[in-house]
C-alpha cells in the first residue's frame, strides 16, 4: 500500500487483465491502482500527476476519493465541473484533506466523464486502530482487499451508451469469454487464521453476487460504517458499495464436500486446498457472454491450480434491512413519511437517449458549481446546470424518495459528502427510523413498487454530487447536486487562491 503522502501518478498504458491487450487510463501504471491507506485522524496529501497523452481516452483527469465526507474540504472532493475544472496533462493537483471521523473501506476514482471505466480505480483503506471489531479477526492488510470490477475492450469515449463489458476482474485479473488462459488471481490464506476481507465493487455497471465455495462469511461493515456481525454465504454489493466480512479460513484437507468435477477440465491435484472466490455479474441476467469469474483462495501449502468445486449459495440472499450499525444512528427528523424537515422526491426517467432526474438530464456546467458559488452565487436558482441543482439548508433533516423500476435498474445511487439513513430498502416495504442501516451508496430497486426512502442531516456545506454508480448512467444525465449551505460555503471551505488552484485555465477571473 501507498500511505497518506505520496504522489500517484496517473498514466497511459498497455494491460491485458482478462488475456485482451489494450490502452487504458491508470494510477502508477497497474489495475486496479495501489491501494492508498492511512489511519483514522491522518491527514492526505496525494499530489496527482497527470502523464497522460493517449487522446484516443481522455487526457484531463480528477480524482475522487469515494465515502469521505470531506468536512470543510469539499474542494478536494475530485468532481470534475462540480467542484473542480479537469487536471490538464503535464499538470498536477494536490488533494489535501483530513479523515478525521471515518474509519472503513472505500476506494478512489476519476471522476470525469467515464474515465475510471478505462481503468483509473482503486481501493482507499482506513484502518482505526481503536477498531471495535478487532477481536473477531487476525489479519488485516493489503492481501484481504478485494476489488470486484468490469473490464472493456473498447475505449470509454467510443463505447456508446451502455456499452456491454467483456470481463470481470477480481483483484484486476480474469478472463474473457473467448477462452484465454489469462491467470486469474489468487487470495492466500493460512488455516486457522481469521480475516478482515474488504470488499469493494469498483465496477462502472454491474452488481456482483459474490461467494467463495465452501465458506460462509460475517459481515462487520458496509460502506465505511460498523455493523453488528451478521453471518451470510453470498453478498450482493452494487457498484460503489463495500462490505468487510470476517473469512474464517476453517477449511483444511479433507474437508472439503466437492460437487464432481465439471467436464473437460484436467484434474491432477488436491483440490481440498483451493476454493473458488466467484463473482456472478447482475445475477446471470446481463448481456455478458461468458469469461471466468473467479479467483482463487488459496491455502498456505497448496500449489498453482484452480478449483473445480462449485457451491450455490444456501442462504437466501440478504436482504440490507437485516444490517445494524454496532452503535444505532436514528434517521433525523420525526418518525414518519415526510417527516423531515426537507423532503424531496427524485423521479427518474429513461427517454431512449438519456437519463433525467426530475425532468432534467445532468449536463455538465462549464463552471464548476463550487467555483460558481465562490464567485457570488446565493441561491440554487442562479446556479447552473438549472433544474439540476438542489438548495439546501444548513441542520436540517433531509428526506429523499426515489420510486424504482427505472430502465436499467437496479441503480446504485450515491450521494457526496455523506452517508444516509436507509429509512426503506429497495427489498423490504418496512420503514425504520430507529436503527436503519447507513451507507453511501443504495441500489434503489428494480420495480415500479419499490421506493427507497433516505435521510441525512445538512451538516456540510458545499455542493455534494448524487448520481447513479453506472458510471455509463451518469453520463447519459442520471445526477443531480445538493449545494448545502451556499451561503456559508466559500467560509466554510477556505477557498483561498481557489480559482487557481481547482481551475488554473481560468486565468481572468
Ligand atoms: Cu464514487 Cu460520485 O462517486
Amino acid at each position: 500500500a501507498i500511505g497518506p503522502v505520496t504522489d500517484l501518478h496517473i498514466v497511459n498504458t498497455q494491460l491485458a487483465p482478462d488475456g485482451f491487450l489494450r490502452d487504458t487510463v491508470v494510477a502508477e501504471g497497474v489495475f486496479p491502482g495501489p491501494t492508498i491507506s492511512g489511519n483514522k485522524g491522518d491527514n492526505f496529501q496525494i499530489n496527482v500527476i497527470n502523464q497522460l497523452t493517449d487522446t484516443s481516452m481522455l487526457t484531463s483527469t480528477t480524482i475522487h476519493w469515494h465515502g469521505l465526507f470531506q468536512h470543510s474540504t469539499n474542494q478536494m472532493d475530485g468532481v470534475a465541473f462540480v467542484t473542480q475544472c479537469p487536471i490538464p496533462p503535464n499538470d498536477s493537483f494536490l488533494y489535501n484533506f483530513s479523515v478525521p471521523d471515518q474509519a472503513g473501506t472505500f476506494w478512489y476514482h476519476s471522476h470525469l466523464a467515464t474515465q475510471y471505466c478505462d481503468g483509473l480505480r482503486g481501493p482507499l483503506v482506513i484502518y482505526d486502530p481503536n477498531d471495535p471489531h478487532k477481536d473477531l479477526y487476525d489479519v488485516d492488510d493489503d492481501s484481504t482487499v478485494i476489488t470486484l470490477a468490469d473490464w472493456y475492450h473498447i475505449p470509454a469515449p467510443e463505447a456508446g451508451l451502455v456499452p456491454p463489458f467483456n470481463a470481470t476482474l477480481i483483484n484486476g485479473l480474469g478472463r474473457a469469454g473467448n477462452g484465454s488462459s489469462s491467470p486469474l488471481a489468487a487470495v492466500s490464506v493460512t488455516a486457522g487464521q481469521r480475516y478482515r476481507m474488504r470488499l469493494i465493487n469498483i465496477a462502472c455497471d454491474p452488481n456482483y453476487i459474490f461467494t467463495i465455495d465452501n465458506h460462509t462469511f460475517t459481515i462487520i461493515e458496509v460502506d465505511g460504517v460498523s455493523v453488528q456481525p451478521y453471518n451470510v454465504d453470498s453478498i450482493q454489493v452494487y457498484a460503489s458499495q463495500r462490505y468487510s466480512f470476517i473469512l474464517n479460513a476453517n477449511q483444511t484437507v479433507g474437508n472439503y464436500c466437492q460437487s464432481p468435477p465439471p467436464p473437460l477440465i484436467l484434474v491432477f491435484p488436491d483440490f481440498s486446498k483451493y476454493a473458488g472466490i466467484r463473482a456472478m455479474p447482475n445475477a446471470g441476467v446481463t448481456t455478458f457472454t461468458g469469461g471466468t469469474n473467479m479467483a482463487i483462495l488459496r491455502y498456505a501449502g497448496a500449489g498453482s491450480v484452480e478449483p473445480n468445486t462449485v457451491q450455490t449459495p444456501s442462504i437466501a440472499s440478504m436482504q440490507e434491512t437485516v444490517l445494524r450499525p454496532l452503535v444505532a444512528q436514528p434517521a433525523p427528523g420525526l418518525a414518519h413519511p415526510g417527516g423531515a424537515d426537507i423532503n424531496i422526491e427524485l423521479d427518474i426517467n429513461f427517454t431512449g437517449t438519456e437519463f433525467t432526474v426530475n425532468g432534467q438530464p445532468w449536463v455538465s456546467p462549464s463552471v464548476p458549481v463550487l467555483l460558481q458559488i465562490l464567485s457570488g452565487a446565493q441561491n440554487a436558482s442562479d446556479l447552473l446546470p438549472s433544474g439540476s441543482i438542489y438548495g439546501l439548508d444548513l441542520n436540517k433533516s433531509v428526506e429523499i424518495n426515489i420510486p424504482g423500476g427505472v430502465v436499467g435498474g437496479g441503480h446504485p445511487v450515491h450521494l457526496h459528502g455523506h452517508n444516509f439513513a436507509v429509512v426503506r430498502s429497495a427489498d423490504s416495504d418496512v420503514l425504520n427510523y430507529e436503527n436503519p442501516v447507513w451507507r453511501d451508496t443504495v441500489n434503489i430497486g428494480t420495480t415500479t413498487s419499490d421506493n427507497v426512502t433516505i435521510r441525512f442531516e445538512t451538516n456540510n456545506p458545499g455542493p455534494w454530487f448524487m448520481h447513479c454508480h453506472i458510471d455509463w448512467h451518469l453520463q447519459a444525465g442520471f445526477a443531480v447536486v445538493m449545494a448545502e449551505d451556499i451561503g456559508d460555503t466559500a467560509a466554510v471551505n477556505d477557498p483561498t487562491g481557489a480559482w487557481d488552484q481547482l481551475c488554473p485555465a481560468y486565468n481572468n477571473q
